[in-house]
């Protein structure tokens, strides 16, 4: 029995019981019972290490792997599609069980599950989505939900007596995630931008979520708008960074309200020192934790469980779905902190 065909029988058996258990069946247990514990192999292909957070999910994914017995190797691809691609082409050389990957490109790595596909190794995509591809496993946020929070920020801190002029800064196309963030924006938007409430006086994408696109777009709603703009909706804390430097040559950084995401260091030092107003902390330590968990159970033929599902465009995709937190200067200590993501010590810059 393959692979494949063992998930879906086991996912549709248990979707008739809310809630999909996937398991592996092509013969991962049944070395581990002939020759001792088998050193599961896993491939991690990370985008980029750009933004500071993916350092954090590959080292907690790193420990627990460690843990677990198991050996990784992990390939950044410089948010190189072509050599992404090339990156799985080699684990699958190298043999691995298991392929963990964070797509530049979520189209574009469609490539790599099916060549991955056809060598019996099943494909975890970590974060982001992979479309249009036999994916065996989604692990990601609530992606909808931190666009949700980022918007109803805006809405609850600004006043309703007159419009709140707004630009809309998005991540990349080439992520799904920027599609989700900015569905879950438009969802909580929709009726303040209907009753005029909402003016959205500028809106673009910031191509490779790069800090320096999402200037570019910053100084073009000033050059538009001059300093007749309330709050900007940006989605992550790099461009974030990008968009504050435009607002801070124009002697308007900590006046208007500034979103973001990620929780980076930077970013919350930015929040206690007034220039970003909020940003998103997603737990990645217990993201990849649990990864290096599941990767490791789909290369022993250990079952897992899966209560959401997402349809990829070729097939309704088994997701494990995390929550995330929103942070404000108000509560820097009972999120970030108390969770270990940064230490007191650090965001108030001292060794
Ligand atoms: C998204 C991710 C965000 C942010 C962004 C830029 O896919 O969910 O947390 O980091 O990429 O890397």
């Amino acid at each position: 029995m393959t692979f494949k065909s063992f998930l879906v029988i086991a996912s549709l058996a248990v979707s008739v019981l809310i809630g999909l258990v996937l398991g592996r069946g092509s013969g991962g247990g049944a070395q581990a019972a002939t020759s001792g514990p088998k050193v599961v192999k896993i491939g991690l292909s990370l985008d980029t290490l750009k933004e500071a957070r993916w350092a954090k999910d590959r080292d907690a994914f790193l420990a627990r792997a460690k843990e677990l017995n198991a050996e990784v190797i992990v390939l950044s691809a410089n948010s190189d599609d072509t050599r992404q691609v090339a990156d799985v082409e080699s684990l699958i050389t190298s043999k691995v069980d298991v392929i963990v990957i964070v797509p530049h490109d979520g189209k574009a790595m469609a490539k790599g599950v099916e060549v991955a596909g056809r060598a019996g190794i099943p494909v975890i995509a970590y974060d982001r989505i992979i479309t249009d591809s036999n994916l065996d496993l989604y692990m990601t946020f609530d992606n909808e939900h931190v666009g949700e929070l980022q918007a109803k920020y805006i809405l609850d801190k600004l006043s309703t007596t007159k419009p709140i002029r707004l630009v809309r800064i998005h991540g990349s196309k080439t992520d799904n995630n920027a599609l989700l963030f900015k569905s879950g924006q438009d969802k909580a938007l929709k009726d303040a931008i209907a009753s005029g409430a909402v003016q959205v006086v500028h809106e673009d994408w910031a191509d490779d979520w790069k800090p320096e696109n999402a200037k570019r777009v910053m100084n073009a709603a000033i050059t538009k708008n001059g300093h007749n703009i309330d709050a900007v909706l940006v989605t992550n804390d790099g461009t974030a960074g990008g968009a504050i430097q435009a607002l801070k040559e124009e002697g308007m950084a900590g006046k208007v309200v500034v979103t973001g995401q990620d929780a980076e260091l930077v970013a919350v030092q930015r929040i206690v020192g007034g220039e970003q107003s909020m940003s998103i902390y997603k737990p990645v330590k217990a993201l990849a934790t649990r990864a290096a968990e599941v990767a490791v159970a789909l290369a022993t033929g250990k079952p897992v469980v899966a209560k959401a599902e997402l349809n990829n465009g070729k097939r309704e995709v088994p997701m494990i779905l995390l929550d995330v937190v929103t942070v404000t200067k108000d509560n820097v200590d009972s999120t970030v902190v108390k969770d270990g993501f940064h230490t007191r010590q650090e965001i108030d810059g001292k060794p």
